[in-house]
């Protein structure tokens, strides 16, 4: 189904479209085996982790050669801190498959020349000759990676200040709130709208809203997912309860 120019694939619920988006991954490392793929953190894309595991040991799909990029990273936090988006990638999939350090990629948080930084993870992009398959979730506000509203879609990677919303939204993996970092770096919108291909993925009832101004308002700055309107090939993954909202 097409509603505008994201297409969308409608799935019953989160445990099928995890396994879908994971099934299409490593069908897409099997055709490719050095697919660079871009991955993303928070609690949407976990079960198309947990999905990629148990496809990599049942059926042996070897990922020694792909090459990962994720979006963001919360600056000042070290790789190895507990909360990093590295930790997370590093506990929830990397250590689980055949993927080396070497092979994945995520902004350095706690470095010395954060524009340095931002201009090094995107020159790496390209120099790999960028993004096969980018993996997305979606903020309540539209957010796309740390892109929030209002953020220009040329942008390339670079620094944000994280909204209250977006800093109480991921409260629940730190102790206070004082502890949630106030800065990211975050692949920009026209870094992801490089990526020869997208999956954004919404699931359950509180996407909803997000999902419904999505495929029925003009596309608009203040949407940054809403971008993705003027991407060639990009997919809205999205289950009953997140589309519950968009009648036709
Ligand atoms: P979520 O976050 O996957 O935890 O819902 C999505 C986002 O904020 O990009």
């Amino acid at each position: 189904m097409q509603l505008g120019s994201v297409k969308v694939l409608i799935v019953p619920n989160y445990h099928s479209m995890s396994e879908w988006v994971a099934r299409e991954i490593a069908t897409r490392v099997r055709e490719i085996p050095h697919l660079r793929l871009g991955l993303a953190t928070g609690s949407t894309p976990e079960g198309v982790y947990q999905h990629l595991i148990q496809i990599y040991y049942r059926t042996g799909v070897s990922f020694r050669h792909c090459v990962t990029f994720n979006l963001d990273e919360y600056v000042g936090l070290a790789p190895d801190h507990p909360q990093s988006y590295r930790s997370y990638m590093t506990n929830r999939l990397f250590d689980k498959l055949d993927l080396t350090m070497s092979q994945t990629y995520l902004p350095l948080g706690n470095s010395y020349d954060l524009m340095d930084e931002c201009d090094r993870y995107e020159q790496l992009i390209q120099s790999y000759g960028g993004i096969d398959l980018q993996i997305l979730g979606i903020g309540l506000n539209g957010h796309i990676g740390f892109n929030e509203p209002g953020t220009s879609w040329d942008s390339d990677t670079h620094v944000v200040r994280l909204t209250s919303s977006t800093r109480m939204a991921n409260l629940r993996f730190f102790h206070t709130l004082s502890d949630v970092p106030t800065h990211a770096i975050t692949m920009g919108i026209g870094t992801i709208l490089r990526s020869k291909q997208i999956y954004l993925l919404a699931a359950g009832e509180k996407k909803a809203e997000v999902v419904r101004r999505l495929l029925l308002e003009e596309p608009c700055i203040k949407l940054p997912a809403s971008a993705l309107h003027h991407h060639p090939d990009a997919t809205l993954i999205v289950d009953q309860a997140a589309i519950s909202k968009v009648k036709w």
